[in-house]
């Protein structure tokens, strides 16, 4: 019944009118009251904000379907991984906490915040988005876990509890969004960490081998009021609200289905609660784009996109592919993509990385090694050393940089050929293969974004 009654909306009106409709709040210049005292104030913290004070920002309308999303993810910000910032879990002394949920659960909740509160004063700064703007890039993908999104009863019949995770982030993020607006950057917020964990990565927050997402009405009704308080707060905002991350549809035909639900009934809550305004992303659930056919193409949805992860790195299958292999299997995509993005919802790429290996230390999770040394496990197949692919760029051989260069051309241009791209990741402490930052620095990545040395890469 509530499904069928935002089909009637749906189909009421024409996409001019739903428009109008549109209840978005225009919230463009979200005033930050509540950041905490900070421990270690810089440049970058409140003051710094010029954004809290000024005029509204204005940023330059995005054409989605005509212009293409060129972007980043900022991962590591608001959701943790072992890999991208190896200290913090150093710093804990204890290999047992191995993601944001055992580290709220394992240490002393006041100190663990207040670590938590440095690192996002400090991983990404409003320097970060004047860098990102200066690449020539137009879009920023910010993840995000449940646990930092401050629901009241009010707002969800479900419980609002976090407990073990430590909360506080939100008004880092909405301090971001200022940013983001002052520097003509356009944002998608990803839901990375659902309730129960969707897929049981520690990049959902929870490494679990039994994640319960899925098994769970109540999680699911969370994650929906969820992702309702998100576009009603602020919608206005951002550009696009990706309604979860990676959900785990290979576990199986229940989780498949389960996430097929769930997108149909966020999507509709979502446009119920605020309107036609508001962009959302899907994903493919790893099931592969043609499984979506036909799933929320207008009329039925409007303003969605799909959203495929392309990594070729986390299968002795896939690392056995030479250089040239990882290229040649990069092309072979781009017609299935052309063909499911013209006949369906725009589509883009919106992770993938330059890594041709798994060797960045606890890629796999921390206490983890790489398939690609046989560190993984005792015996397993090795494809060689990881000396000089991981780590600083010092290391890396002028070869290795061609290498990067020529995989990031290639991944571009497929999403050039679909409705855009953004890479994984902006920063990692020590990883540099899969830093676009350090790309700009060390000279494998350009400063423009459409710069091509290796034009008709794809035959
Ligand atoms: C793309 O541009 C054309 C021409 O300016 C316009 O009519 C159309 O609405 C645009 N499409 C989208 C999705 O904005
Ligand atoms: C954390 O700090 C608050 C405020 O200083 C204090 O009330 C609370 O008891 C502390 N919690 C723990 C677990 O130490
Ligand atoms: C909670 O449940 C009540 C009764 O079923 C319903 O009227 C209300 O809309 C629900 N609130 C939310 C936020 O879902
Ligand atoms: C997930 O659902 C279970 C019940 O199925 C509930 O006990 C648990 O609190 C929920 N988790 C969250 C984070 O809401």
């Amino acid at each position: 019944m509530f499904i069928s009654f935002f089909f009637l909306v749906l189909l009421s009106f024409s996409p001019a009118e739903a428009k109008r409709q549109c209840h978005l709040r225009p919230k463009n210049n979200l005033v930050v009251t509540s950041l905490p005292s900070l421990p270690t104030p810089t440049s970058a913290s409140v003051t710094g904000s010029s954004t809290t004070t000024s005029a509204l920002p204005s940023r330059t309308p995005f054409s989605y379907g005509n212009n293409t999303i060129r972007g980043v993810n900022l991962g590591g910000w608001f959701v943790l991984e072992p890999w991208i910032t190896p200290s913090i879990f150093e710093n804990t002394d204890d290999d047992g906490i191995v993601d944001e949920f055992t580290l709220g659960q394992r240490t002393d909740f006041n100190a663990s915040l207040e670590m938590l509160q440095n690192h996002w004063n400090t991983w990404i700064t409003e320097d970060d988005f004047i860098a990102i703007a200066e690449a020539g890039l137009n879009h920023v993908r910010i993840p995000l876990g449940y646990w930092s999104v401050p629901m009241t009863s009010s707002d969800t019949n479900q419980s609002t509890s976090v407990d073990p995770y430590i909360p506080g982030a939100w008004p880092y993020l909405l301090r971001a969004l200022n940013w983001a607006a002052a520097h003509n950057i356009h944002v998608i917020i990803d839901l990375h960490g659902a309730p129960g964990s969707q897929n049981g990565y520690d990049n959902s927050g929870q490494r679990t081998s039994n994640p319960q997402w899925a098994f769970s009405s109540q999680n699911i009704s969370r994650t929906i009021d969820t992702m309702v308080f998100i576009a009603k707060e602020i919608g206005g905002m951002i550009d696009v609200l990706e309604l979860m991350n990676e959900p785990a549809g290979f576990r199986s035909d229940t989780w498949a289905s389960v996430t097929r639900q769930y997108f149909q009934d966020a999507y509709d809550a979502v446009r119920g609660a605020v309107g036609g305004g508001m962009r959302m992303m899907i994903g493919d659930a790893f099931l592969g784009v043609d499984d979506w056919d036909g799933f929320l193409t207008y009329p039925s949805g409007e303003g969605v996109i799909m959203d495929k992860h392309m990594y070729q790195i986390f299968s002795n299958l896939e690392l056995s592919r030479s250089e040239d292999d990882h290229i040649s299997f990069a092309c072979n995509q781009i017609p299935d993509f052309v063909s499911y993005a013209s006949s369906n919802i725009w589509t883009i790429i919106g992770e993938w990385s330059n890594a041709k290996t798994d060797c960045a230390l606890w890629l796999n999770g921390r206490g983890t090694g790489a398939r690609w040394d046989g560190s993984i496990s005792p015996g397993s197949q090795s494809f060689g050393s990881c000396q000089g692919l991981t780590g600083d760029m010092s290391t890396f051989s002028d070869e290795y940089k061609t290498f990067l260069r020529r995989y990031w051309e290639v991944q571009t241009e497929i999403g050039e050929r679909i409705n855009g791209w953004i890479f994984w990741t902006w920063k990692a402490e020590n990883a540099d293969e899969w830093s676009y930052q350090r790309g700009l620095e060390g000279g494998w990545l350009p400063q423009d974004p459409t710069e091509r040395l290796y034009p008709n890469i794809c035959p």
